[in-house]
């Protein structure tokens, strides 16, 4: 592929996101030949250090997240000779000099002028200024060339987001604004579209008459960790639901696309936020559930509640697990639910997208199980198995007429010897290439607040009096069981 003369300039260069994140994705493209031969990172941030010294934290970041293990000491060589460090306080306008002037010194050295690309992985307060000062500092005159990365959380509310996109498309064009939700990225989320779509047999099933429910499930072992401070003004309807887990919803529910431009899918995606159904603050009631994880014992070790992991004073009211029933009000989807849950310190991580199909209308077959025979199911395992599974019905061997239920799968490791790549590195990879269709689109981001905002308005203006309502290692509180087997089904794992 054609990728231009590129400098990165990470924002939050010293920080968690690049270590973890960011450096192994540029790492791993550089060492498989996705980086052009011109390339430049200047990492930045307050702590003034050597090019030494930050190349030193990039490599112990490599060495124990990167997906390949501990960096080969040559590739290492070759690819930190691009790296620089530049410590810069981001709020004063005069500290983007520079940059600049760096920037220029790259052009001249490679006899072009190459594209830059601002990545913001700072945290969110910042957004605004460091937008504000780039522009001062007339470091995005070219849109043709200069491109802008925002990490999430993309706005705190549907206001604080509108705000947030004003100010940005003052500053840059839509073509020139990244947002990154990193679940666009994965493989297994982006290989929904394609099975969708390019496979003949699953459309013509994919709507009510066949469709009974869709399951989107996307549970963690993790507690909050060191990101109480953060995650504490946030919550799990902000910090997934709103993102990542609508997004899957949009991909499952959204109409074929006409081709496979950015703006096509992503106006193809909106239309399903679009069209689902809103909230009141009775329906939200019915429709969604809360909880936050006490202490208990995960693999042998006693791990605390949230509470005591965020230290808050009052006891904090911030739901570390949510699920809540969507419906999609158009043709295809009328009246099918879509129940999503996500939760911290679950008993298993597991993301994983169940579409369950309805019953045939007349069984004259004996079974296996009595009790909740699910015939047809399609399962979209996203990590960490990666998988698609099909379940159906057959006849189990033997002398009498029984069926059981038995999985067609397509997994990865069976079937591709070549590893996956991490989201990140195709999100890079897709900034350079100044592809967007993994990024939201600022209507998108709108679309997907506005939505839950019922919800959130309705949670914040009326504490819980049951948390902690679940216990660590657990599937999550009570009440996440009832919204489901109200109607008569129940959340789905995979055994
Ligand atoms: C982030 C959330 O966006 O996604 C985290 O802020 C969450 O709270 C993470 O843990 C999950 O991402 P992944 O890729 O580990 O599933």
């Amino acid at each position: 592929k054609n990728i231009q003369p590129t400098v990165f300039v990470i924002f939050g260069g010293t920080g968690d996101l690049n270590a973890r994140k960011l450096a192994p994705a540029l790492y791993h493209l550089f060492m498989d030949g996705w980086l052009p031969e011109q390339f430049a990172i200047i990492g930045t941030g307050r702590t003034v250090l050597t090019d030494e010294a930050f190349r030193d934290r990039l490599l112990e970041g490599i060495n124990q997240f990167s997906r390949s293990g501990k960096a080969n000491a040559d590739t290492w060589k070759a690819f930190s000779g691009h790296v620089v460090y530049q410590a810069a306080d981001v709020q004063d306008a005069a500290a983007y000099e520079p940059f600049a002037r760096r920037i220029q010194a790259y052009a001249k050295e490679w006899g072009t002028q190459p594209n830059v690309i601002y990545y913001l992985a700072v945290s969110p307060d910042f957004f605004p200024v460091i937008a504000q000062n780039i522009s001062k500092s007339k470091l995005s005159a070219d849109p043709e060339r200069t491109r802008i990365v925002i990490e999430k959380p993309f706005g705190h509310d549907l206001e604080s987001a509108k705000e947030l996109n004003q100010l940005l498309g003052h500053i840059f064009t839509e073509q020139q604004i990244y947002r990154i939700d990193h679940y666009l990225g994965k493989e297994t989320v982006q290989n929904i579209m394609a099975f969708r779509f390019a496979n003949a047999l699953f459309e013509p099933l994919w709507n009510r008459n066949y469709i009974d429910h869709v399951q989107i499930s996307v549970t963690e072992q993790l507690g909050v960790g060191d990101r109480g401070g953060y995650y504490n003004g946030a919550g799990a309807l902000r910090d997934m639901i709103q993102n990542h887990l609508l997004q899957l919803l949009c991909l499952v529910a959204m109409e074929p696309p006409v081709n496979f431009n950015a703006d096509e899918i992503r106006n193809r995606k909106v239309d399903v936020l679009r069209a689902m159904r809103r909230f009141t603050p009775e329906t939200v009631r019915e429709s969604a559930v809360r909880g936050q994880y006490g202490a208990g014992w995960m693999e042998g070790k006693k791990v605390p509640g949230y509470r005591e992991e965020v230290e808050s004073k009052p006891p904090s009211n911030t739901e570390t697990f949510a699920a809540v029933k969507f419906f999609v009000d158009n043709w295809r989807w009328q009246n099918v639910p879509f129940y999503l849950r996500t939760g911290k310190r679950m008993h298993r991580s597991a993301s994983s997208i169940t579409v369950q199909f309805k019953d045939v209308p007349h069984c004259v077959f004996p079974t296996e199980t009595a009790e909740s025979w699910q015939q047809n199911r399609l399962i979209i395992s996203i990590q960490p198995e990666m998988s698609i599974r099909l379940q159906v019905q057959a006849k189990r061997p033997g002398l009498d007429m029984m069926l059981n239920t038995v999985d067609m799968v397509f997994d990865y490791k069976g079937t591709y010897s070549n590893e996956a790549p991490e989201a990140y590195e195709t999100l890079l990879l897709d900034t350079m290439l100044g592809d967007q269709t993994l990024f939201m689109r600022g209507d998108q981001v709108e679309a997907a607040w506005d939505l839950i905002m019922p919800i959130l308005n309705s949670w914040e203006g009326r504490a819980s009096q049951s948390f902690p309502n679940y216990s660590a290692d657990s599937w999550g509180p009570e009440v996440a069981e009832a919204l489901i087997a109200r109607d008569g089904y129940h959340w789905f794992t995979l055994p």
